[in-house]
């Protein structure tokens, strides 16, 4: 390790979309280059709520990964208002499933199918307090007498600490948090409950949605919030927490379906993950932090080994391309544009 060249444990990806069908191949490819292993969300239409599906899905991403890559895809259940806890008992003991989902119906991309009430999904959390599988939480109340800025900051107190409080045992997930207050939630939380950051909600506030003009590819739910949130963001990731770790949130749309009226929400951050991370973790002097949050927190908490080979990080200026583009999808990947002060290589 030189003060140019940083070797990390491989790290994963613990909140990824894949998608399918046309573009599921370059978006599984880029996530397979730098990641080991990646919880991947079940958000499809429809959305992935059978064993069956899990595991036809999970075939059909390793079936578009180019020969030589490895990739463990860690398949998760859409938690609906009347999933059926046998059913994902049954694949969560049989390894297709590795946790369950909860998506608020509609706060989301394809979140129709969502839980519209936590009431009733009672008997499956309970059912997953048992058997130890865990819950990932897509954080966000989605009532229109709540302001967008603030639906992460309701959902902690009407819906997360009563559904912890009823079920201790329950190992949680809070993801892509983007407040200080979710930050304060967790690390006053006991150790069923952790979060993932992603790269993007560390680098940028609503500013840099709305200032100046509207920056669409930067658009993703839950919306980034006021700066003093992304400090408080920053700060937690590089603190060495263990309740902190890795989860990109990539979430690619073609570019029509970001530059539209009604814009999708998402960030595709996976061609450039770990190098947004690195420089981020730089700048707040604390890349030796950076192990820990991206290759060793997030398998402690889902209870898996470590991986066991490493990458390898230059620092080499590399400017991010305006666009990438794969038959007839075009994506504008985080960064676009942007010089990058560390590049992952493939080769050492
Ligand atoms: C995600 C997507 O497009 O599937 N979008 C996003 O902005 N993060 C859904 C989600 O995780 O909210
Ligand atoms: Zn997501």
């Amino acid at each position: 390790m030189t003060e140019d060249t940083l070797i990390l444990r491989r790290p994963d990806d613990w909140h990824v979309h894949l998608r399918d069908g046309a573009m599921l191949g370059q978006v599984a490819d880029a996530t397979a280059r730098q990641f080991a292993r990646a919880i991947v969300m079940p958000n499809l239409a429809p959305p992935i709520t059978t064993m069956q599906a899990g595991a036809a899905y999970r075939e059909r991403i390793l079936a578009a990964l180019p020969e030589g890559r490895v990739f463990t895809p860690l398949m998760t259940a859409y938690l609906t208002d009347d999933i059926d806890p046998d059913e994902v008992e049954r694949g969560f003991r049989q390894g297709v499933f590795t946790a369950c989902k909860l998506y608020p119906r509609n706060a989301t991309t394809n979140s129709t199918h969502g839980v519209s009430d936590i009431a009733n999904i009672y008997p499956m959390l309970e059912r997953m307090q048992t058997i130890g599988m865990p819950l990932l939480v897509h954080g966000e109340v989605v009532s229109a007498d709540i302001d967008i800025f603030d639906r992460e900051a309701v959902f902690l107190e009407r819906v997360l600490r009563p559904m912890m409080d009823d079920m201790p045992g329950l190992r949680v997930v809070l993801e892509h948090i983007t407040t200080r207050d979710s930050v304060e939630f967790v690390q006053a939380a006991g150790d069923t409950l952790a979060a993932t950051i992603t790269a993007h909600h560390l680098r940028i506030d609503r500013n840099d949605i709305l200032a100046g003009g509207i920056r669409p590819h930067v658009y993703c739910l839950p919306v980034a919030k006021r700066r003093f949130h992304r400090e408080a963001l920053r700060k937690a990731a590089v603190s060495g927490n263990p309740k902190f770790f890795l989860g990109t949130d990539t979430a690619p749309h073609r570019r029509g379906d970001k530059e539209s009226v009604c814009g999708c929400a998402g960030v595709y951050s996976a061609p450039v993950a770990i190098e947004s991370y690195a420089q981020t973790f730089e700048e707040e002097g604390a890349l030796g932090k950076l192990e820990g949050f991206a290759s060793e927190f997030g398998p402690r908490f889902y209870r898996l080994p470590l991986n066991k080979d490493a990458i390898t990080l230059k620092r080499q200026p590399t400017r991010v391309p305006e666009s990438i583009v794969s038959g007839d999808i075009e994506i504008v990947p985080f960064h676009a544009g942007e010089m990058m002060s560390w590049r992952m290589v493939d080769e050492v």
